[in-house]
C-alpha cells in the first residue's frame, strides 16, 4: 500500500501523527496550554541622572511548580528596541534619553516549561516633559586627556532665544549629580568640567548628561557617554630635537596619564626646502631617530597622539603639538648668490640713480641755445642771419634792444649749466678709471 499513497499525502499523515503525538503527551491535560497570570503592581521612578527604574510585584495565583522568571522590554516611540530581558528580579533600571517616549512592558513566563503560555504584557509609559523640538540636539562629548569633558550642543529648534540650558552629570561612583559650572558661549552651546576617573577596575563607568533647563517648557534630554570611545589626548610637547650629522632625533612628552603602550604617535617632518612631508607612527615610545635625512636642509617637525584601540576605543587624534625647527641651512651656493647678488644690486641701482638724475637735470634746465652762436649773432652776423633765417617770427617781431636782454639773461646762466655739464662728462671716464 506504502508507494501508492503520493507523496503529498505522506507529509500530511506524518504532520498529523507529530501534533497527535505532542498533544498527548501532557498527562490528562486539557488542550491548548495554560496563560500564567501577568506581574501586578508595576510603576516606574526616575533612579539615578537618566535612569529610569521600573518596579513590580510577582503574579498572584502562581503555581509552586512553575520556575518564574519575567521577561521585559522597552519600546521608544512604540518602536522594539532589541532589549528584551529574562530575570528573576522585581525591577529593572536602564538609562533613557528622556527626550522620547520610553513604552516598558513586562509578562511572567515558566523556565524551561512547555506546559504555560507566558502571560500578557503590562504596560506603562513614560512621555517627555517639555514641548517638542526644545530638547538641545546634537550633543558632543569629548574626554580631553582623561582629565576633562566637554560637551557641547545647540539648542532645539522650537526652544525660546535665550534658554539657559544647564548640564548635569553622573557616574556609577559619583555619589550624587553634579552640575556644570563651566559654560561656554560659542557657535555651539558647551560646557567643561574636570572629570578623573580612577582606574582601579580598568572598566570605566558610563557617564550620564543631562541637558535641561529650569523652566518646565524645555524638555530635558540625556545623553549616555562609554567615556573610552570619546578620549582625547591632548597635544603632545617636544622636547628634544637635534640633528647630528644626517641623522635627527625627537623627543617628547606623554600628553597626560596614558600607560605608555595605550598611545600611538604620528610624527610628521616637513622639509622647508621642497615642501615635502613624511609622516612616521610611533607606537609605545616617546622619541624616535629618522636617519638620512637631508643635511643642509631645515625640517620643521611636529607630534600628534591618538590613543590604542586596545585600550580605549576611540580614534581621534589630539592636537598637533607646536611645531620645531630643525636642522641648518649651510647651502654654499646661498651664501655665493648673496655675495655677488649684493653688490650687483648696488652698481645697477647706482647706474639707474645716476641716468635718472642726469633726466632730472634736463627738465629742470631745458636746453640753451649754444652761447657761441649767440655771440656770433649779435656781434656781426646779426643782420645777415635776420634775412637769411625768414622764418624765425619770434626774433623778427620783437624790438632788437629786448632781444640783447634775453640774451644777456642767458649768458649769466650759461657758465654754470656749462661747468656742470663738463663734470657729469667727466665723472664716467673717472669711475672707469676706477674699477
Ligand atoms: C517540552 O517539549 C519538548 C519537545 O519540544 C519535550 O521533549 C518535553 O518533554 C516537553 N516537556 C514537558 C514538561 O512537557
Ligand atoms: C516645533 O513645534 C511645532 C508646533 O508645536 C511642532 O509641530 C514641530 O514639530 C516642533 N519642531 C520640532 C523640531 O519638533
Ligand atoms: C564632535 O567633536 C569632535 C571634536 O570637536 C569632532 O572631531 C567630531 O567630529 C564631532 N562629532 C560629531 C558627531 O559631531
Ligand atoms: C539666561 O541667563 C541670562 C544670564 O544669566 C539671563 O540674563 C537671561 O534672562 C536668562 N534667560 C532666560 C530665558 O531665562
Ligand atoms: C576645560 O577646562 C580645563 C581646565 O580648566 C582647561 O585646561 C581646558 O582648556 C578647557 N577646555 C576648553 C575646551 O575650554
Ligand atoms: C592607573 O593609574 C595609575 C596611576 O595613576 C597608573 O600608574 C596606571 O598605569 C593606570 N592604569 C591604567 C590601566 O590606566
Amino acid at each position: 500500500m506504502g508507494p501508492a499513497v503520493p507523496a503529498g499525502a505522506r507529509l500530511f499523515l506524518a504532520l498529523t501523527l507529530c501534533l497527535a503525538a505532542g498533544a498527548a503527551e501532557p498527562e490528562g491535560r486539557p488542550a491548548g496550554r495554560k496563560v500564567l497570570p501577568p506581574p501586578s503592581n508595576l510603576h516606574y521612578s526616575f533612579g539615578q541622572l537618566c535612569k529610569l527604574k521600573w518596579t513590580w510585584n510577582p503574579p498572584e495565583g502562581m503555581n509552586s511548580g512553575c520556575d518564574l522568571e519575567y521577561c521585559s522590554e522597552i519600546l521608544i516611540n512604540g518602536i522594539p528596541q532589541e532589549n528584551r530581558e529574562w530575570s528573576r528580579n522585581l525591577f529593572r533600571e536602564e538609562d533613557v534619553s528622556l527626550n522620547e517616549e520610553a513604552h516598558f512592558r513586562v509578562r511572567s513566563e515558566c523556565k524551561s516549561d512547555n506546559t504555560s503560555e507566558p502571560s500578557n504584557w503590562v504596560e506603562i509609559s513614560t512621555p517627555p516633559k517639555g514641548a517638542a523640538g526644545t530638547a538641545a540636539v546634537g550633543i558632543n562629548c569629548t574626554w580631553y586627556n582623561l582629565e576633562y569633558m566637554v560637551c557641547t550642543w545647540l539648542p532645539g529648534q522650537n526652544a525660546s532665544a535665550g534658554t539657559n540650558y544647564t548640564l548635569y552629570y553622573w557616574y556609577d561612583g559619583l555619589g550624587n549629580n553634579q552640575q556644570c559650572q563651566n559654560y561656554i558661549y560659542g557657535d555651539n552651546f558647551g560646557c567643561n568640567f574636570s572629570l578623573s576617573i580612577q582606574n582601579s577596575t580598568d572598566v570605566y563607568p558610563t557617564i550620564s548628561i543631562l541637558i535641561r533647563d529650569n523652566s518646565e517648557e524645555i524638555r530635558p534630554v540625556c545623553a549616555n557617554r562609554n567615556p573610552t570611545t570619546i578620549v582625547k589626548p591632548g597635544p603632545p610637547r617636544i622636547v628634544t630635537a637635534s640633528m647630528i650629522k644626517d641623522e635627527m632625533h625627537i623627543e617628547w612628552q606623554n600628553p597626560g596619564t596614558f600607560p605608555p603602550h595605550c598611545l600611538v604617535y604620528q610624527v610628521e617632518l616637513k622639509d622647508s626646502k621642497s615642501g615635502s612631508v613624511q609622516q612616521h607612527d610611533i607606537k609605545g615610545y616617546t622619541e624616535a631617530w629618522f636617519p638620512s635625512v637631508h643635511p643642509n636642509t631645515v625640517y620643521v617637525v611636529k607630534v600628534r597622539a591618538r590613543v590604542e584601540g586596545t585600550c580605549y576605543s576611540s580614534n581621534r587624534w589630539s592636537d598637533w603639538s607646536e611645531e620645531k625647527s630643525i636642522g641648518e641651512n649651510t647651502d654654499f651656493t646661498f651664501y655665493i648668490g648673496l655675495i655677488l647678488t649684493v653688490p650687483l644690486t648696488v652698481a645697477v641701482a647706482t647706474i639707474i640713480l645716476l641716468v635718472y638724475l642726469k633726466r632730472l637735470k634736463i627738465l629742470i634746465y631745458p636746453q640753451i641755445p649754444d652761447p657761441r652762436k649767440i655771440i656770433k649773432r649779435m656781434f656781426g652776423e646779426q643782420i645777415e642771419d635776420f634775412q637769411s633765417y625768414p622764418g624765425d617770427d619770434f626774433l623778427n617781431v620783437r624790438k632788437p634792444a629786448m632781444e640783447e636782454e634775453i640774451h644777456y639773461l642767458v649768458w649769466i646762466e650759461n657758465p654754470e649749466s656749462s661747468t656742470s655739464d663738463n663734470e657729469d662728462r667727466e665723472r664716467p671716464a673717472l669711475q672707469v678709471k676706477a674699477l
